[in-house]
């Protein structure tokens, strides 16, 4: 039987969870593959630290090169995350003629060209399913089984963490801030949660999706950023009465060659399958013009559901490796022109804190209907108080002419605040 050695970088949750798949799953990927997968080395920062995996301490080192130039090592499975040294260690790895299996979402999507051009140079493979949504097979069915279909629109609910926190506060009617505690409590968020609740992660999830899915290379900094920690209880029970639920997606839309690229909290149809994913599950719905609507569902992260996703691709680079194969180069940054955010139509959830005065909510409406914006209803709730909340929901309209709307109303007396704007997928 052939044997295949790998070499792993990290052996936190993800690397644990390789090293217990290819335990436990042994049999039937020697079957599959033709191969037995050994792990050669697994570079850590500490060799001596207490690990609950039973790992031999005579496979860790704290050096790369170990790793680099031991030439019985044939794939590099990269799962430090972060961008250095990881991105170097895999470039090395591809020089030295090493196939390489990342999960690091920020590395594919910011140096995801480098990361391909030198694959493709070296002729080395590089696969990286598990750098998004987790366990769900979502890159290789964009890249290999969704390869008929001109893709129309990718709909997302692609970070867990988040998702897991919306869902608390709709189901026990919670604060952010408690749900965020829970979440903590869980091991779902990190201690600071910056990077999923303010959506970076799902901006860098975004990114590889909008490129694998329309050829293009897509520039992280051109995609709509807005995270979850404005979303309050009180619009969640909005939400409710219009029949809408609040999630956080990544949307990604083709029209007349332009792509829309925006995360933000968004109300999705309570009937509608993504309204119905719920604590840390992920969830990608999209349109293909063969497939049709397609939504895969699944494990987002955690050890054996990303482990399973890099031990897939570390298996597609065994099937692979003795054809000759052609790797696809994902296009150029100039492709696709990206659409400015003015120019996204949708429609909006717009709750305001006003005076409660005669003539405001005419003032209001009037704003409006001024700058094209269309009401399909209004809600006051609170009566003979110094203050009440007024909720529009406008039909479908340009984002300029909302922000232009804004404008002019918080220049309003009456109008004390604008507590929320969220937009509406009616999927
Ligand atoms: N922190 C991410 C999430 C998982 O909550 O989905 C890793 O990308």
């Amino acid at each position: 039987m052939k044997e295949v050695k790998i070499g792993l970088l990290g052996l936190g949750n993800v690397g644990k969870g390789v090293w217990k798949i290819l335990d436990m799953n042994r049999e039937e990927l020697i079957k599959r593959s033709g191969y037995d997968i050994k792990i050669g080395k697994i570079l850590v920062k500490d060799i001596n630290k207490k690990r609950d995996v039973d790992v031999p301490k005579e496979i860790l080192t704290e050096d790369f090169n170990e790793i680099l130039e031991d030439d019985s090592i044939e794939i590099i499975v990269e799962l430090m995350g972060g961008l250095e040294p990881a991105v170097d260690y895999m470039l090395k790895g591809m020089k030295r003629k090493k196939h390489i299996v990342t999960a690091n979402k920020m590395a594919v999507a910011t140096k995801g060209n480098i990361l391909l051009e030198t694959s493709k140079k070296e002729g080395v493979m590089l696969y990286y399913e598990g750098s998004v949504a987790g366990g769900i097979p979502i890159i290789h069915g964009l890249k290999d089984n969704l390869v008929a279909n001109k893709i129309e629109e990718v709909i997302g609910i692609i970070n867990g963490t988040t998702n897991y926190i919306l869902t608390k506060m709709t189901q026990d009617k919670i604060s952010f801030e408690e749900a965020l505690k829970e979440a903590q409590a869980k091991g779902y968020a990190e201690a600071d949660p910056t990077s999923d609740v303010e959506a970076f992660d799902a901006v860098y999830k975004l990114c590889i999706l909008s490129s694998l899915a329309f050829d293009t290379i897509v520039n992280v900094n051109s995609i709509y950023r807005e995270g979850i920690t404005n979303v309050k209880p009180i619009d969640i029970e909005y939400a409710k009465e219009f029949g809408y639920v609040i999630k956080l997606l990544g949307v990604i839309k083709e029209s007349n060659g332009e792509l829309e690229l925006r995360v933000h909290p968004t109300m999705v149809p309570s009937a509608h399958p993504l309204a119905n994913v719920n604590d840390s599950f992920n969830a990608i719905f999209l349109k293909g013009n063969a497939v049709g609507d397609l939504m895969l569902y699944g494990r987002g992260a955690g050890e054996l559901p990303t482990g399973s996703a890099v031990v897939g691709d570390i298996v597609s680079i065994l099937r692979n490796k003795e054809k000759s194969s052609y790797y696809p180069h994902l296009g150029n940054e100039e492709d696709k022109k990206i659409k400015d955010m003015q120019e996204v139509e949708c429609e909006y959830y717009i709750r305001i804190t006003v005076k409660d005065k005669p003539g405001v909510l005419g003032e209001i409406s009037s704003i409006f209907g001024k700058n094209n914006v269309s009401i399909l209803s209004v809600i006051q709730k609170g009566k003979r108080e110094e203050q009440v909340s007024l909720v529009f929901i406008t039909h479908n309209t340009l984002e300029g002419n909302i922000n232009k709307s804004i404008e002019m109303i918080k220049a309003l007396d009456d109008a004390e605040k604008i507590e929320n704007i969220i937009r509406i997928e009616n999927l």
